[in-house]
């Protein structure tokens, strides 16, 4: 019972470059300029695709010998902070290099605040003596909103200001950045020969140069819909449906009575999670009934847009659309035993796998990036993939996250990760989660799921 012949084809990484390009992305900017979170954004997000990714944040390599340095350690004329700065910018880039050599490399951004031309320069050449291409992301910001949003967040954030009066710390953090002013270099038109792109206010103006392969293409794609207006995204799964009832998988059933009642429940559920007054949301859901009747009453009750998706459609069970756990356990023991082994790579007969939902998600995520408030009603396995996304879930771990039917969750994306919070509807719901290696139990919730 090999398992290798039952896995149709499924390991092209269609992101992966012909070439094997390596990448070092490096973030240029001024502090408070949203730099970690898009150097964040675009790991998880490579990671997301099936790319080996890894921040290498300068700040942290200094943070080992100086912990909690005042803003006098960032003057310019201040030789032995710079010495210490210097180093810290060498280690970082050191061990990046190795992690390229090792083999296991692919993409690494390099998160660093001094921004010289003559540093700059120092970065292309180490990375072309070993061969990885660099690409300058540099994030312009003249919006005080914007900049003082970012102040607000890395002073109740960042290691460097832990347990410090925040008001000290505010000030010390804003002399810090005029250090920086001092020396700060933008990239100009002496440059040209560099593939970068400059982002001006987070998304409002774009500018991108000499960009050569598929793989940076996507990246700066990417980057280029990224914004950083607060919003919050949530999660839910269609109601229970008819085939939940009695175990089937896949199909285009209508929801079940209790299905509805949590159709009905949703426009209050979402109430109770908090959304800001005037706040507009948009609800997504996929092209099946479930999802569609599980919204229905929210659209109505709300007048929010509403728009259907194909690629938010359940994963594709192929010859085992319609059967049960036990059946397929019957019918396929072989596909049954590999998807177990394997979940994430394994292909239904005929149908996908959780690889191939999440390149078919691509496009959502992209959207989801671009967009402010949405609330997305979508089936177990997409759900799955998108929440995996914003976690940072591992691959192997991501098919096996049990989301309960009649939750809501709402996620809120902020500079270093995304908050979560879930909202249980008190309406009873079928489970036929199943942990790996089990047999399919096909069971009621436990009551207290009704708390
Ligand atoms: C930034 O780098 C340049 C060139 O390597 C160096 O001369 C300068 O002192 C550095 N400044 C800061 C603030 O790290
Ligand atoms: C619920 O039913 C749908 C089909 O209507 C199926 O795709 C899904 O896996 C089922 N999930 C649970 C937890 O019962
Ligand atoms: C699903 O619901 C619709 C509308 O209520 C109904 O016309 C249809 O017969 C139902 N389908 C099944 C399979 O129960």
């Amino acid at each position: 019972m090999s398992s290798g012949s039952i896995r149709r084809g499924n390991g092209h990484n269609y992101f992966a470059s012909s070439d094997d390009s390596k990448i070092c992305v490096v973030m240029v900017g001024l502090p408070a300029r949203g730099k970690s979170l898009i150097a964040g954004k675009a790991m998880r997000y490579l990671a997301w695709v099936g790319i080996p990714a890894r921040v290498f944040n300068v700040g942290s390599y200094r943070r080992a010998g100086t912990p909690q340095p005042n803003a006098n350690f960032f003057d310019p004329h201040n030789t032995e902070g710079e010495k210490m700065r210097r180093a810290a910018a060498e280690a970082a880039v050191s061990d990046m290099l190795q992690w390229f050599q090792s083999g296991k490399g692919v993409v690494a951004i390099l998160d660093a605040t001094n921004s010289t031309k003559e540093r700059r320069r120092w970065i292309h050449e180490r990375c072309q003596e070993a061969n990885v291409e660099t690409l300058y992301v540099e994030s312009i910001c003249d919006d005080e909103d914007l900049i003082m949003n970012n102040i607000l967040e890395v002073k109740t954030t960042s290691p460097d200001y832990k347990g410090q009066d925040p008001e000290v710390a505010a000030l010390d953090f804003r002399n810090r950045i005029r250090n920086y002013e001092k020396v700060y270099e933008t990239i100009d038109d002496n440059e040209k020969h560099f593939t970068y792109v400059k982002l001006i206010n987070v998304g409002s103006t774009v500018i991108i140069n000499q960009i050569k392969d598929y793989l940076s293409s996507r990246l700066v794609y990417y980057i280029q819909n990224l914004h950083i207006k607060p919003r919050s995204i949530w999660l839910s799964r269609h109601g229970e449906s008819e085939y939940n009832l009695t175990g089937k998988i896949g199909g285009d059933s209508n929801i079940s009575e209790r299905g509805e009642a949590y159709a009905r429940a949703l426009p209050g559920l979402l109430k109770k999670s908090g959304v800001p007054p005037n706040t507009k949301i948009v609800i997504w859901t996929s092209t099946l009934k479930r999802t569609i009747q599980t919204a229905h009453h929210l659209a109505a009750e709300t007048g929010f847009e509403k728009l259907e998706w194909k690629a938010l459609d359940e994963l594709d069970s192929g010859v085992c659309d319609g059967l049960t756990y036990e059946q397929i356990a019957e019918k396929y023991p072989e596909d049954f035993a590999a998807r177990d082994e394997d979940k994430y790579n394994y292909r239904y007969r005929g149908g996908e796998s959780y690889r191939d939902v999440v390149i078919r998600l691509e496009p959502i995520i992209m959207e989801l990036e671009r967009s402010e408030n949405v609330i997305i009603v979508t089936h177990q396995a997409v759900l799955r993939c998108i929440y995996a996304y914003f976690l940072n879930t591992p691959q192997e771990q991501s098919p096996w996250m049990e989301v309960p039917l009649h939750t809501l969750i709402k996620l809120t994306p902020r500079a270093y990760g995304t908050d979560e919070q879930r909202f249980k509807a008190d309406i009873p719901a079928v489970s036929t989660w199943r942990a790996k290696g089990t047999s399919a139990k096909h069971q009621e919730y436990p009551t207290e799921i009704k708390a």
